[in-house]
């Protein structure tokens, strides 16, 4: 079968043997897949590892094969992939053994796939291959953060700097479906009115002074993933015991900030990531409620894997980028 991989240091569309399934195991056939940030940086995980690994997280597609032991699942069902691996039920922080599908084991830019019966969800019905593709990965991240570790509520104003950010896109329609206020950030004018256009109140240049933009208007949580080019500019536009979820750090990993203001403005910062599958069926349920479709920036062909790649890479999207396999 087709599949991108990553071996030797390079990416490549490659003839790879077909996966079988194991006890307790489902053969996908892919539809679709998503991209994500991530996927950009296995590569340099990986450097110059030899075996070839299929990239990819998020998918959807139709149950192929199953095998002994598999349970609710039947040849020809729609699904979709959840890559949080083995984080079933609500907790604190992923339990061990917790990991993302893409690596290490073989992930969704293929023709098949192979993962646990207990990985797959029924595909939303309201959306397309291609939409029913992005949604696993960042929705999920997108809800932990905001409802779970952000505890937004009704009335609260949220501030969101990326708004371009595949995650955002999701995060921006969440908090305005509960009544939420809710600003944003973006590098580009035409990601700013797209922002306006899907929900957002007020969207502001990334590189502009929010503080006076806003005239001095405090908000009640930041969701924050770009990392240190935003950081402490957030922790300005945030209300004394406000509340800040960080789980990205597209800009660089390392910050500084003041401990003194930090702990006189008594802020609470806290780390998310991923979700567990509780979690993920919450989002689906609320995705469901309001009929809510994510959105798609652009479809890419398997063959064209490399391109996506470039397209993400140069920041050029808005919301996420699918790959279109089969059917
Ligand atoms: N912990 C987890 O479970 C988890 C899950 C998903 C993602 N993440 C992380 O969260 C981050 C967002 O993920 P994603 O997939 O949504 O990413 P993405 O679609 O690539 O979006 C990143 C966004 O960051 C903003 N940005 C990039 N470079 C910037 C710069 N130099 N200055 C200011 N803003 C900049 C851009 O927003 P504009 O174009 O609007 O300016 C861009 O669209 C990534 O770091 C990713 O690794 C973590």
């Amino acid at each position: 079968m087709k599949a991108f991989v990553h071996e030797r240091g390079v990416l490549k569309v490659k003839d790879v043997e077909e996966p079988s399934a194991s006890q307790g195991q489902v053969v996908v056939s892919i539809r679709a897949a998503g991209l994500n940030r991530r996927d950009l940086y296995i590569p340099n995980r990986r450097g110059h590892a030899p075996k070839a690994l299929i990239l990819g997280s998020d998918g959807a597609g139709v149950v192929q094969s199953i095998g002994e032991g598999v349970q609710g699942f039947s040849i020809g069902d729609e699904v979709i992939i959840n890559p949080a691996l083995r984080w079933f039920e609500n907790s604190e922080a992923p339990p061990a053994g917790f990991d993302i599908l893409g690596m290490p084991d073989h992930g969704t830019f293929a023709e098949k796939v192979v993962v646990s019966a207990e990985q797959l969800e029924k595909k939303p019905k309201h959306l397309s291959w291609n939409e029913a593709a992005v949604v696993a990965l960042s929705g999920l991240t997108s809800y932990r953060a905001l409802f779970t570790k952000g505890d937004v509520k009704k009335g609260d104003t949220v501030f969101i700097p990326g708004a371009g950010s595949g995650v955002s896109s999701f995060l921006i329609p969440f908090a305005k479906n509960i009544g939420a206020k809710v600003i944003v950030t973006s590098r580009s004018e035409e990601k700013r009115k797209l922002a306006l256009d899907l929900g957002a109140d007020i969207a502001m240049a990334t590189y502009s002074d929010w503080t006076v933009e806003l005239a001095d208007e405090k908000v009640d949580l930041v969701i924050e993933s770009v990392g240190r080019a935003t950081f402490n500019r957030s922790l300005d536009v945030l209300k004394k015991g406000g509340r800040i979820v960080v789980f990205g750090a597209t800009t660089e990993d390392t910050v500084d900030f003041d401990l003194r203001k930090f702990f006189y403005g008594q802020y609470q910062l806290f780390g998310s990531t991923m979700g567990s599958r509780e979690e993920l069926r919450s989002m689906l349920a609320h995705m469901e409620m309001y009929k809510m479709v994510p959105v798609v920036d652009c479809t890419f062909e398997l063959d064209q894997a490399q391109n996506a790649f470039d397209y993400l890479e140069k920041g050029q999207q808005f919301g996420k980028i699918a790959l279109h396999v089969s059917g």
